[in-house]
């Protein structure tokens, strides 16, 4: 008991696209505390996705209560929560008064596509060519620009907010961390703030330097004096950050920060130049550790910032390969067509046919990401015919982000001259042990799963405990979440991997075009 008593543990809120969670990791990176809620996503119309930004941060305060009481209900002491961490959704536009502390509007979501025609308008100029090169990634509805721009034309409050300079930003991780240290009357003073992988999905941080680049400000029509933008800090820090101002963890210090995507990296310990982590989750996100200097993808793929966790090191940058739908085809399934009442169920029925059926699902909800970047790709069905079921478009269904995962590997190999021998693996979806076979057969990679996976919440709790010495360097973490990884090797024989991604690659051809 002594010893336990002596144990620092971390907690981390994991605020992601469907659900918030609260766990409490020990020093050996395993979870003491958990819980977990979902909320409601909005689809007010066709390519529009919403979410209360107060429905987000009670999910959130409600984990931290009912976690803390899981972990006391096991014996441990709360006082001995050093330190939090926070992981987020990114690129989640959320906009509030910065006199009130109040939400003007609903978050717009990452996979929200309303802002098209907008991104239409601004290829049309010639600096769009060079937005890659200043911060990473390439002109899309992903990003956050588009949508604080497309809030600034079109909601009469925020446009009003904006020309009286009340006008304040953030994406999910500054929303929750201005509000969770007191809003607009936090003491001593209202916490603005988002580390530099959060700011690196916004298009408006020059990926070089981490700070605000006027250049890409101005060609997004942003009058930097007239909307707060939260400063850009580093992911792991005990000062900047603030600390929870109420409920049971009063006190306690806010001292990391990641991307979700990011802190799955961190918490996969992907720490070397070459590593490279999938994680299935909403979507589907592929970052590839490529070292303290950025690469600038020529194939479809984004630059963004891995990591950083300042005192003089270096920032780390991933290449990463985005899919948009993953978990989110499977919730579809379920939620309009009725499949069944549980995810792990879609993927039961799945196991029921041994293969689709020639059925391909190009689940092009959002257009499609990378590395292809179709904006008006609509999800579209193939290959349908008598014998089609239900359990050959749940089949299809995951294959569709094993097929986009293997394009993205593609990617990598042709920017890095690499082919990526071994992919280490998580998410919901990471449960399916067909997903994963499947994954490693039309991949022809080795694919890697630990037997803790909640690596993104893991990955805040690192950035957390490094700025307060839970750990003290990275070194500390090689042991972490090492025992129970299962590997799945490519069963399927080449020849096969190959004819079907090439009928996938020929629907998304398919899927193009579509006007709503
Ligand atoms: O870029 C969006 C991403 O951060 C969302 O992650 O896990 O909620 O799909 P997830």
């Amino acid at each position: 008991d002594d010893e336990l008593e002596q144990q620092w543990f971390v907690g981390s809120i994991d605020q992601g696209t469907t659900s918030s969670r609260f766990i409490i990791f020990n020093g050996e990176g395993e979870p003491m505390g958990s819980h977990q809620i979902e909320f409601e996503n909005l689809y007010p119309k066709s390519g529009w996705h919403e979410q209360d930004p107060m429905a987000l941060l009670k999910s959130v305060e409600d984990c931290v209560e009912a976690a803390v009481k899981n972990f006391e209900e096991k014996g441990f002491d709360k006082s001995r929560i050093k330190s939090v961490g926070i992981t987020n959704q990114r690129e989640t536009a959320v906009v509030w008064d910065n006199v009130t502390g109040e939400p003007l509007y609903n978050a717009v979501v990452w996979p929200d596509t309303r802002t098209a025609p907008l991104v239409r308008e601004l290829r049309k100029h010639s600096y769009a060519e060079t937005l890659p090169e200043v911060c990473g990634l390439p002109l899309s509805t992903y990003p956050s620009s588009v949508k604080l721009r497309w809030l600034i034309d079109n909601v009469e409050p925020v446009k009003k907010a904006y020309e009286e300079g009340r006008l304040a930003f953030g994406t999910v991780d500054s929303w929750l961390i201005y509000r969770l240290n007191g809003g607009a009357k936090a003491d001593p003073k209202p916490i603005h703030v988002t580390d530099s992988t959060n700011a690196s999905r916004t298009m408006f941080m020059d990926i070089r330097t981490l700070k605000y680049s006027d250049e890409l400000l101005n060609f997004f029509g942003i009058d930097k004096n007239k909307v707060h933008l939260p400063e850009i800090v580093p992911s792991s820090d005990p000062e900047v950050f603030g600390k929870l101002a109420s409920g049971v963890l009063a006190g306690v210090p806010i001292a990391g920060c990641l991307g979700d995507q990011s802190s799955a990296l961190v918490g996969q310990c992907g720490f070397k130049p070459g590593q490279a982590k999938n994680t299935y989750g909403t979507g589907c996100f592929l970052l590839y550790n490529v070292g303290t200097e950025p690469v600038i993808s020529k194939s479809g793929l984004l630059a963004t910032v891995a990591y950083d966790f300042g005192h003089g090191r270096k920032p780390v940058y991933a290449l990463e390969g985005s899919i948009a739908v993953a978990g989110s085809g499977v919730k579809w399934l379920m939620t309009n067509l009725g499949f069944a009442d549980e995810s792990h169920k879609v993927t039961q029925l799945a196991g029921t046919v041994p293969n689709s059926g020639g059925v391909v699902f190009v689940t092009a909800f959002s257009g499609l990401f990378a590395p292809y970047w179709i904006d008006d790709a609509k999800g579209t069905v193939f290959g349908i015919t008598q014998h089609t079921t239900k359990a050959h478009i749940a089949r299809a269904t995951l294959e569709a982000t094993c097929f986009q995962t293997r394009a993205i590997l593609n990617a990598m190999e042709k920017d890095s001259g690499r082919r990526l021998e071994s992919l280490a693996v998580d998410g919901g979806l990471s449960n399916s042990d067909l997903t994963m076979q499947t994954q490693a057969d039309v991949a022809r990679v080795r694919v890697d799963r630990p037997a803790m996976r909640e690596t993104t919440a893991l990955g805040a709790a690192i950035a957390a405990g490094l700025a307060t010495g839970v750990w003290a360097e990275l070194e500390d973490l090689k042991n972490v979440n090492q025992n129970g990884r299962r590997i799945f090797r490519p069963e399927m024989s080449e020849q096969q991997a190959e004819k079907m991604f090439k009928r996938w690659e020929h629907a998304v051809e398919m899927s193009r075009g579509w006007v709503l």
